[in-house]
């Protein structure tokens, strides 16, 4: 039986605190009430103790290596789901039934368009601006288009926003990729489905038949579906932070976008496929690999190791099937980066300086090949994770808007800047 209360003695004082259990995972100790009766703070620098929420969304164990989305494991969800269907699943926390999930594939396809005066958004950014400014810039702007759906005290308008931002992120991210290579939008066709029709509105031009290859599309499918969620990581948690004042969902996404940019997060992808090109081949890998175990040297090898997961993560191993099927349908028979992957990643596995910090492959170490194979640019990695991590962004934002002890998030500090002094006039200062 788990001890119902922790004891904290601090300058002689015994505290008593609540310990919370929850269905899985580790208790928290709820020290809300810490600093009314201490007059201390936590301090937690990069969250790495600290539950900001109570969630159902998603579950990870990072020790075994596991995923769970309301439940359910992510490799029978990549196997046997569809992206809509897990969209489904975060958004509401059940699967849906046939009808359910047709009525809502037809309210996200309803949505796919985005306001025509967009068009003219974009024109307004260089041609060779990262596609991720232009991402933040434009999905920030959809709460300009959209006020009909920014109230977010009203559940209805909570709902459309919802099935908008599921809807438009293919649009608008397939729109930032033709711009930068100077070709026309392609409007959405929404007698596809989901992947395909992302995949047309990149690929497809005017002049020319389209034809999506299903064997690709199900691979989009299927790596939509491993980024979708993964509970309060640095973006969701800027979602959170940024929703819990009140700010309209498109406000909040675009936040979520801005921090998921980062080569720590989102933007590992491009940088891992940007390292393996630099490796080039095999014979280098056991410099570069000396070079991220050197103390004095920055580099790191991206791709690897993980806030949560301290064993292989799951994602990275349906990442690397996937790799394989795209390469297989696409007659890529000797890929010199995954030659390089696969034996950079037998090298570390066994080396003592990754097993010891248990630095295991992330899903970003395969995502780029294969992202690569599918026809996309580096630049465009990112923003193909931030189009699926928009339905996780905006279910833990629903999820939080509904909470009825929301609160807006503010963080405390350990002050430690100058004390209190008189202001001198410039002439009197040395
Ligand atoms: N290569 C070499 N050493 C590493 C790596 C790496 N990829 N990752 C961590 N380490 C080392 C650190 O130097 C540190 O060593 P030390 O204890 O001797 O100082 C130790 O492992 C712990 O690393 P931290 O940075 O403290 O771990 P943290 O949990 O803060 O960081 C992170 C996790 C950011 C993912 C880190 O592993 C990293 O930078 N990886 C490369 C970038 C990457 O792949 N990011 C994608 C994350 S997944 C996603 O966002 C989808």
């Amino acid at each position: 039986m788990s001890e119902k209360t922790a004891k904290l003695s601090l300058s002689s004082e015994e505290h008593e605190f609540n310990v919370r259990e929850g269905t899985i995972g580790p208790r928290v100790v709820d020290i809300s009430s810490l600093y009314k009766e201490t007059g201390a703070f936590t301090y937690d620098p990069g969250f790495t103790s600290t539950a900001a929420c109570e969630s159902k969304i998603t579950f990870i164990d990072g020790d075994k290596g596991t995923l769970l989305h309301r439940g359910y494991p992510i490799e029978q969800l990549a196997d046997h789901g569809d992206f809509l269907e897990v969209c489904y699943l975060l958004l509401y926390g059940e699967l849906p039934t046939r009808t359910q999930k047709e009525d809502f594939d037809y309210r996200v396809t309803r949505h796919t368009m985005v306001h025509e005066q967009m068009n003219r958004f974009f024109t307004g950014f260089r041609r060779d601006a990262h596609p991720m400014a232009v991402m933040c810039g434009t999905v920030g702007a959809l709460s300009a288009f959209y006020h009909d759906s920014t109230d977010i005290s009203d559940p209805h308008q909570r709902m459309v926003a919802s099935m908008r931002m599921i809807a438009k992120m293919p649009t608008i991210a397939a729109m930032a990729y033709k711009y930068h290579i100077g070709q026309p939008f392609v409007y959405p066709q929404n007698d596809l489905d989901y992947a395909s029709n992302f995949l047309r509105m990149c690929f497809a031009v005017p002049c020319e038949e389209y034809k999506v290859n299903p064997v690709l599309a199900r691979a989009m499918d299927r790596i939509f579906i491993l980024h979708a969620d993964h509970e309060q990581n640095a973006s969701t948690s800027t979602v959170r932070l940024a929703g819990s004042s009140g700010a309209n969902p498109f406000a909040c996404i675009a936040a979520g976008i801005a921090c998921l940019w980062g080569p720590a997060h989102g933007g590992a992808n491009e940088a891992a496929l940007n390292m393996l090109s630099e490796i080039g081949t095999p014979d280098r890998i056991p410099e570069f690999v000396a070079r991220a175990k050197d103390k004095d040297d920055p580099f790191r090898l991206m791709g690897f190791g993980h806030r949560v997961y301290k064993n292989y993560d799951p994602r990275a191993k349906i990442m690397q099937k996937t790799t394989h099927e795209v390469l297989g349908e696409l007659g890529i028979k000797d890929d010199p980066m995954l030659e390089v992957a696969l034996e950079l990643e037998k090298m570390a596995l066994n080396d003592d300086y990754f097993i010891e910090k248990k630095l295991y492959p992330n899903i970003d170490f395969y995502s780029g090949i294969t992202l690569r194979a599918l026809g996309f640019p580096t630049n465009m990695f990112t923003v193909l994770f931030s189009v699926a991590r928009t339905v996780g962004w905006i279910a833990q934002w629903k999820e939080m808007i509904e909470d009825p002890h929301q609160r807006i998030g503010r963080p405390r500090q350990l002050y430690t800047g100058a004390t209190e002094r008189d202001y001198l006039p410039i002439d009197r200062r040395s």
